[in-house]
């Protein structure tokens, strides 16, 4: 069987270089009630392995015999986290309770939706008292009202010195949009983890052992190629793995080689355009769109902002507000002043590719 695993939220083979969190974490359950590694929140680009991460955190709680409660920030999660932890004989009445929990609360429901869950995840700790671990993800467009209700009842759990711990994940507009709304300064407490790309080192070292794991075997000089295509961008590295063991099993053949490499990274990349650059670049108004075209001239060098400006024949207070909302979406990034670059591998090909296509769809 193909050990990669190019799939959303699908636990890796190997979860390469995220030691440091998961270790963060069980510091953290191991302090006790107060531990500030109780709270945490994970941010990263799409396919950077949040969900990833919070199932592997869930994993380590249940290990030690905590219960965890998954749950994405849709709408009705504190309804859904409610069912969860309401033991089955009273599942009845707390219907009638969920229903108030759903979308829309008004100041009052917010309360008390809090205040029911606060009650029932107290209740619970008290009578297990190994410990509750709550993940929420995909909060970057959640409700900010659920939200509150949680964070508040999570707040009193932990101000009760009961044995919880919170991890939310979401992409990097989550900061701004939910960490940094008015009425929830609790989570602003929380931890920051922000999954960065992986290093080159590692991601070598993992798909030769992964390989091997497979009862497969790669040619020694196929590592780098497979590792250089992956960018360091988790997705990335199980989608040239998964084609690239894919091309060499077709072939019948138990070592990974260089055709097989190169059939599989262009696999690879067909995959990420569809399921990582195309969506990114589809919620785009045309006008950060034509800003990213003007960026890719560069041909994923560094543009200058200035250079860009002039390219647009635009002024750079009016471009210097698309410039923060990229930067915001993750879609580029600004390690030095006055410069500006994209976050996310491939994207420059992908629009210098496309370019005709897509003006013509902007009517340009
Ligand atoms: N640390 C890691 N090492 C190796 N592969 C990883 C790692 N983290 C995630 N992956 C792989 O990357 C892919 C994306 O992971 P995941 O779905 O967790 O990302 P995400 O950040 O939740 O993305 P999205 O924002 O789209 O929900 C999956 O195929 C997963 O197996
Ligand atoms: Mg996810």
């Amino acid at each position: 069987m193909n050990p990669f695993k190019p799939t959303a939220g699908k636990m890796p083979p190997e979860l390469i270089g995220r030691d440091a969190i998961v270790e963060a974490f069980v510091d953290g359950m191991d302090n006790g009630p107060g531990a500030p590694e109780r709270l945490m929140r994970l941010t990263g680009a799409r396919g950077m392995g949040k969900t990833v991460m919070l199932n592997e955190l869930g994993r380590v709680a249940r290990q030690r015999g905590w219960t965890v409660v998954d749950e994405v920030a849709s709408a009705g999660f504190c309804a859904r986290i409610l069912d969860r932890l309401t033991p089955r004989s009273q599942v009845g009445a707390m219907r009638i309770q969920s229903s108030i929990l759903g979308i829309s609360l008004g100041e009052v429901d917010i309360e008390r939706a809090s205040l029911t869950l606060r009650e029932t995840m107290e209740a619970r700790l008290r009578d297990d008292k190994a410990g509750l671990l709550i993940t929420l993800d995909e909060v970057q467009d959640t409700s900010l009202d659920e939200v509150r209700a949680l964070a508040v009842a999570v707040q009193q759990v932990i101000g009760a010195d009961l044995n919880i711990a919170f991890v939310f994940a979401g992409l990097p507009s989550m900061v701004d949009r939910v960490v940094n709304a008015k009425t929830l300064t609790f989570l602003r407490r929380a931890m920051p983890e922000e999954l960065a790309p992986l290093w080159f080192e590692d991601i070598e070292q993992s798909f030769a052992e992964t390989v091997a794991a497979s009862g497969m075997r790669v040619a020694q000089d196929v590592l780098p190629a497979m590792t250089e295509a992956s960018a360091g961008y988790p997705f990335m590295v199980q989608l040239v793995g998964y084609y690239t063991w894919k091309a060499a099993q077709k072939r019948g053949s138990d070592i990974l080689e260089g055709p097989d490499a190169q059939q599989g990274v262009e696999a690879a990349r067909r995959q990420f355009d569809r399921m990582v650059i195309e969506p990114a670049l589809h919620n785009l108004p045309e006008s950060l769109l034509t800003y990213l075209l003007a960026m890719a001239e560069d041909e994923g060098a560094s543009s200058k902002v200035g250079a860009v400006a002039l390219r647009l024949d635009k002024g750079l207070t009016e471009l210097s507000s698309y410039r923060s909302r990229l930067i915001k979406e993750n879609v580029v990034e600004s390690r030095a002043r006055g410069e500006i670059e994209f976050a996310i591998p491939y994207m420059v090909d992908y629009l210098n590719a496309h370019r005709a296509d897509l003006l013509d769809e902007m009517g340009l």
